[in-house]
């Protein structure tokens, strides 16, 4: 019969939603340590029991889910409007107040009034449809940082004049010089599945750099190119495109299927060559617009989403 392990173990869970599903970490005690019976949930500090039948525990399991999912689901009217770009949910809470706003058919004036996705919410005369998750594809341009807000300087996200959402954030870093394609959204398990390093997706980049490529340089790239700091990067594909000998410079294509910082820099500065100019050209199965100009964005298209499985 399995037993619980280490009775002085802390099981308390954390929920931590994690792309489609639920799970929950345990503190103190690796999961692996539980018998597999013992789902998620299980807090036998709590339930003073030496061992519950799996199918008690997928119940526990299912109900737990379901809690987390309705409370994910279910939000505050002035919060549901936020998200929406209607304003701040300071500025909201006055005005619903004060003017209301209707909801599936009633007139509501307390901004902590519950709604979901599907309600049907009216405000300052106008249906206020929700939307989740949004995805934009930017170009990014040369000298703007890639962060979601910053005091200083102006970031991609503020590239976005889209009524505005505090949710927004870059997948990944370019560099303030480097262009390209930056995919600019609120959907966290997207962005984890693009960057993580498990994941290897492939990132092709146009690279001009200071230098002449040739062959060898290829073999170096396939083979796992190793960083001056001794660093070891997977194989890469290089595909030479034009190497001027009289203004030493080469342009090249190159695959990478890991996001070290200044990966790409640091691998042609370790063959002897500066990078000059960098161009993301796709992630994954997204490949940059070549309508977008340096600074102009779009919605992601449906088959783009759905080449992400969305
Ligand atoms: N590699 C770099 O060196 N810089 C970038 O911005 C992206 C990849």
């Amino acid at each position: 019969m399995p037993t619980t392990g280490n009775a002085s173990n802390s099981y308390l869970p954390t929920p931590a939603l994690s792309g489609s599903g639920v799970r929950v970490i345990p503190f103190g005690t690796s999961q692996q340590s539980l018998p597999r019976c013992y789902c998620d949930y299980y807090r036998p500090e709590f339930f003073h029991f030496q061992y519950i039948p799996p199918v008690v525990a997928n119940m526990i399991q299912l109900f737990c889910k379901a809690v987390i999912v309705w409370k994910e689901v279910i939000m505050r009217l002035d919060k549901y409007l936020s998200d929406m770009g209607a304003g701040t949910r300071s500025e909201l809470k006055k005005e619903i107040r004060r003017s209301g706003a209707i909801v599936d058919g009633k007139v509501v004036k307390d901004p902590g009034c519950t709604v979901s996705p599907s309600s049907h919410v009216v405000f300052r005369g106008a249906a206020v449809e929700y939307e989740e998750f949004v995805y934009y594809m930017l170009n990014k341009p040369s000298g703007i940082i890639s962060a979601s807000e910053d005091d200083r300087e102006p970031t991609v996200v503020d590239l976005i004049d889209e009524p505005k959402r505090r949710d927004l954030f870059p997948v990944g870093r370019l560099d303030r010089d480097t262009e390209g394609l930056l995919l600019i959204t609120n959907d966290g398990a997207l962005s984890h599945r693009l960057l993580s390093p498990k994941q290897h997706v492939d990132k092709v980049y146009f690279v001009k750099v200071s230098g002449i490529l040739n062959e060898s340089d290829v073999g170096l790239f396939r083979d796992g190119l190793i960083l001056t700091d001794g660093l070891e990067c997977l194989p890469a594909d290089l595909k030479i495109l034009s190497v001027s000998d009289e203004d030493y410079i080469s342009e090249a294509e190159i695959t990478v299927r890991e996001g070290k910082f200044h990966q790409v820099k640091r691998m042609f500065s370790s063959i002897g060559a500066e990078v000059i100019f960098l161009k993301r050209l796709s992630m994954g199965p997204l490949v940059l617009d070549p309508e977008l100009a340096p600074g102009e964005y779009r919605r992601l298209t449906a088959d783009e989403l759905a080449s992400l499985g969305l």
